[in-house]
């Protein structure tokens, strides 16, 4: 269910229960100035000292990020721990839950599941066609599907293909740990929110991937999950 908020720098714009865990938003500041120390200290220090160490909108995205994934701890009734980042960016949660974060300038959103099996989450924006953008994220047999819908509907499903790549990209890259490209797997999406995912690298197939997208406003949010079999 989505409970929408006023649009306040750090409020929560949405919580929702899906199929691949609890996914909260927050809203985030227009600009890039310092985040202010009340609203650092509603991180736990580990997390605090990261944030005071970045500058700008990556601090500002950092703690927007961190802040909806508290906001995913209580919805879980679990107990709120430092989500730190590896040396690739990764985010690791504690023992027992899986998690990813994504931002766009105004919105941050964490996804939170429990159990072992990675998950991804992604977002991005619809409303404006980037040229070259096709041929750079879609595979041949992808970018022919693309082309055969009418043109209206051609730039939205190309960003659903993108973006759940995007959510297999962190859900997949913690074990993996090298580029995974994007014609590494084939993204079908589905009118009913579930989308095939059909890997074409071998050490891809090492992986069941169960994806989903679903729409705020304008804006796509992909989840993947990604067993290793
Ligand atoms: C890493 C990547 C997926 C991030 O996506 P993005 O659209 O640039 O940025 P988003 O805002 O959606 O996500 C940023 C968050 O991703 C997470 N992240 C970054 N690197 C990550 C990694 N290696 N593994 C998992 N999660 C990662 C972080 O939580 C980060 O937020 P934080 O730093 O505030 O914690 C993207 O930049 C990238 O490098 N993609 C590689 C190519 C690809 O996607 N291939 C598809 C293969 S199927």
């Amino acid at each position: 269910m989505i409970h929408p908020e006023p649009a306040a720098p750090w409020a929560l714009a949405f919580v929702n229960a899906i199929p691949h865990g609890v996914v909260v938003g927050v809203h985030l500041p227009a600009g890039p100035d310092p985040v202010e120390e009340a609203v650092l200290t509603r991180l736990v220090p580990a997390e605090r000292d990261a944030a005071v160490a970045l500058r700008g909108f990556r601090q500002v995205q950092f703690v927007g990020g961190r802040l909806a994934v508290a906001a995913a701890f209580a919805e879980l009734g679990t107990r709120r721990m430092a989500v730190l980042a590896d040396e690739h960016g990764t985010p690791l949660f504690p023992e027992g839950l899986v998690g990813s974060i994504s931002h766009k300038q105004d919105l941050a959103v964490a996804l939170l599941a429990r159990g072992s099996v990675a998950v991804g989450v992604d977002l991005e924006d619809t409303d404006r066609p980037r040229p070259g953008v096709p041929e750079r994220v879609l595979t041949p047999r992808e970018l022919e599907a693309v082309r055969a819908l009418p043109e209206s509907r051609q730039w939205v499903d190309t960003v659903v293909r993108f973006s759940v790549k995007e959510s297999i990209y962190k859900a997949i890259h913690p074990t993996l740990r090298r580029y995974v490209g994007f014609g590494e797997v084939e993204v079908w999406p589905g009118t009913d929110g579930w989308d095939r995912v059909d890997p074409v690298t071998p050490e891809l197939t090492t992986f069941q991937f169960e994806a989903r997208h679903c729409w705020i406003g304008m804006r796509v949010l992909t989840t993947v999950r990604a067993e290793a079999r």
